[in-house]
């Protein structure tokens, strides 16, 4: 049975009343990004970094999956081949919908870091400059978050993903930022058949063999719905 290797973005849960980023009125419409989602940014101003994240989960813990996170989660419960659900979203919509390890290469609003020791944990719904880490005790407790610079978590295993899929779709991404927005090429070059899902065609829409333009929360189902044959 075919691997399907699957990238989310902020698209799909624009429908669950989630910002985008580049959308009109998108979350880098209202803040820049160098003074939020940097390491810099939270080097120079941590209440605000922490403002702006704490405003976030607050909002994601009170939205619910739509209708395209629920028909991923049912294509990975009847696929009979490999479904690997890799997210650049923070929220835990997949998670809320039945998907199970999601990997999520951005990070989690669920998340908590210690900026010093390295210690994880689960995030309150509000953070500040003034929580100690549970571990080392420093006031240098951030967001699990993966901000412009760093590393995107699970790299290695993503590539090999890629390599491996018979079938990589993108779904509610812009196809701005990178590695994300590689991985279409990846996985073509290996033999991929690939297709975007998106509302407008993707910064590199060229790179996709098949283009299904919509909301994800009607093209989505559609597609799951041809790839289960129901
Ligand atoms: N259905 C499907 N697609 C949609 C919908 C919808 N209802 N609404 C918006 N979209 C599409 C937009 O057309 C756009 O192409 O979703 C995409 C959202 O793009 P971005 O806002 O750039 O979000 P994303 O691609 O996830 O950003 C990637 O950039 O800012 C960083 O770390 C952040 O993970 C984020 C990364």
């Amino acid at each position: 049975m075919e691997k399907i290797v699957i990238l989310t973005g902020a698209g799909i849960s624009a429908e669950s009343g989630l910002a985008t980023f580049r959308d009109e009125g998108g979350l880098w419409a209202a803040h820049r990004i160098e003074d939020v989602a940097t390491p810099e940014a939270f080097e120079r101003d941590p209440d605000l970094v922490h403002r702006f994240y704490n405003a976030r989960r607050t909002q994601a813990a009170r939205v619910a999956p739509n209708a395209a996170h629920r028909a991923l989660a049912r294509l990975q419960e009847r696929h009979g081949g490999e479904v690997v659900l890799v997210t650049q979203n923070v929220d835990a919509l997949h998670e809320a919908a039945g998907s199970r390890a999601v990997m999520h290469m951005h990070g989690t609003l669920a998340g908590a870091l210690c900026a010093r020791c390295e210690a994880r944990w689960p995030a309150p719904l509000v953070m500040s400059t003034q929580d100690a880490c549970p571990v080392c005790g420093a006031k240098a407790t951030r967001p699990d978050i993966v901000w412009f610079g760093e590393m995107p978590h699970g790299m290695e295993a993503i590539w090999t993903h890629l390599e491996e899929a018979d079938v990589f779709a993108a779904i509610g991404t812009s196809g701005n930022v990178y590695p994300a927005a590689a991985f279409a090429q990846h996985a073509g070059r290996a033999g991929a058949h690939t297709i975007e899902l998106n509302l407008e065609a993707s910064y590199n829409t060229r790179d996709f063999a098949e283009t299904r333009l919509g909301r994800a929360s009607q093209v989505v189902p559609e597609w799951v719905g041809a790839v289960l044959g129901d």
